[in-house]
């Protein structure tokens, strides 16, 4: 009885934009590293060494930075999709690449959250449970951009409500969730499927057990920019531990190659990538620059994205979230 992983990494990101125009979400770096290397390192941690990567968009650009995953100390297999299966076509899908064996469970985890959660107190009360599906929860101020779940009090979903405009409670679905082997045979085959709108409710509809696990520690969808920006600071500032981020001193993370000009002061969680150049008297705050990106003396910049071999011209000062696309 092995607990395996599926990380759903095939969304457009549609919201991160231009960003994701040749990179897609998962591979976007966060503290210095793709997205996903903080998810793949936070199953790892939990003890989850075999995981299927679910890609569709830019499906081509994870194998070669992940490979077979040894160098992880993982087995990373990759579950393509021609044509985007939505979430519930994506799991099914990516279920038939991991052998699964009667007794196993799955984690599968939304690609773009990054989260504190107990995932090894998740796995544990999933199988204490003796649920089909139980499900991460947390708890968000204003629900309507997420699936919002109901609990009773010994923690059985009630309903699956995606994406409403009058949220029933704060307790949303916070995108991992672990399935037992069997349910992957109710979910059709190549066919699009959303897990949220079609599969949940047809699980509670057919009477299985589907809990819900409660956890209120650190955790960020990074589908935005001004999200991603927060994780990348975040992480840095190690507000939040990712056994993957880069060791820096708690207040940037500068790549070696970087050139800092005289005077200039780079703080606040800021990632200054490989090949940066950084003019002189700049002040990078709670910023990420991505490779090769020049910035022009006396620049200002404040929680802002700056492209790939941009070029900032000096005396920018700006707080903009997308600079130089
Ligand atoms: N392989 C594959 N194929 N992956 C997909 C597909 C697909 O067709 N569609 C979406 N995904 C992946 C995305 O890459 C992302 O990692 C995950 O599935 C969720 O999709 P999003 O587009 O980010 O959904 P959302 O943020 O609007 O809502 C989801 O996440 C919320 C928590 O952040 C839902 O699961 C909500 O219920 C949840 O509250
Ligand atoms: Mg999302």
């Amino acid at each position: 009885m092995s607990v395996k992983g599926i990380l759903l990494v095939g969304g457009k990101g549609t919201r991160l934009m231009p960003l994701t125009k040749h990179t897609p979400k998962p591979m976007l770096e966060v503290a210095g590293v793709p997205f996903t290397a903080h998810q793949l390192a936070k199953a790892k941690a939990a003890g989850i060494t075999e995981i299927a990567l679910a890609t569709s968009y830019m499906a081509d650009v994870f194998q070669p930075y992940f490979g077979d995953g040894s160098a992880l100390g993982m087995k990373i297999h990759y579950a393509i999709e021609t044509e985007a299966l939505g979430t519930g076509g994506a799991i099914k899908n990516a279920s038939k690449v991991l052998d699964l064996k009667p007794g196993d469970s799955v984690v599968i985890f939304n690609g773009d959250v990054l989260s504190g959660h107990d995932l090894k107190a998740q796995i544990d009360f999933h199988k204490n449970s003796k649920a089909a599906v139980t499900l991460f929860l947390t708890e968000v101020a204003d629900a309507r951009a997420f699936g919002c779940v109901p609990l009773d009090a010994e923690k059985n979903v009630l309903a699956f409500l995606e994406k409403m405009e009058n949220p029933v409670t704060n307790l949303i679905n916070a995108g991992c969730y672990i399935f037992d082997s069997s349910v992957f045979e109710l979910i059709p085959s190549e066919i699009v499927i959303s897990v949220e709108r079609e599969t949940f409710p047809d699980l509670l509809n057919r009477g299985l057990v589907v809990k819900g696990f409660v956890d209120l520690s650190y955790w960020l969808d990074i589908g935005t920019p001004a999200a991603l920006i927060t994780a990348s600071k975040d992480l840095v500032m190690q507000k939040l531990i990712s056994p993957a981020t880069p060791k820096n001193d708690g207040f940037a993370l500068i790549a070696n190659d970087a050139t800092l000009g005289k005077s200039t002061k780079i703080s606040g969680g800021s990632v200054i990538s490989k090949g940066v150049f950084i003019g002189d008297g700049c002040e990078i705050i709670g910023t990420i620059i991505f490779e090769g990106a020049k910035i022009g003396d006396n620049c200002r910049i404040i929680s802002g994205i700056v492209a790939p071999n941009s070029k900032i011209p000096a005396n920018t000062s700006t707080t903009s979230e997308i600079i130089g696309y």
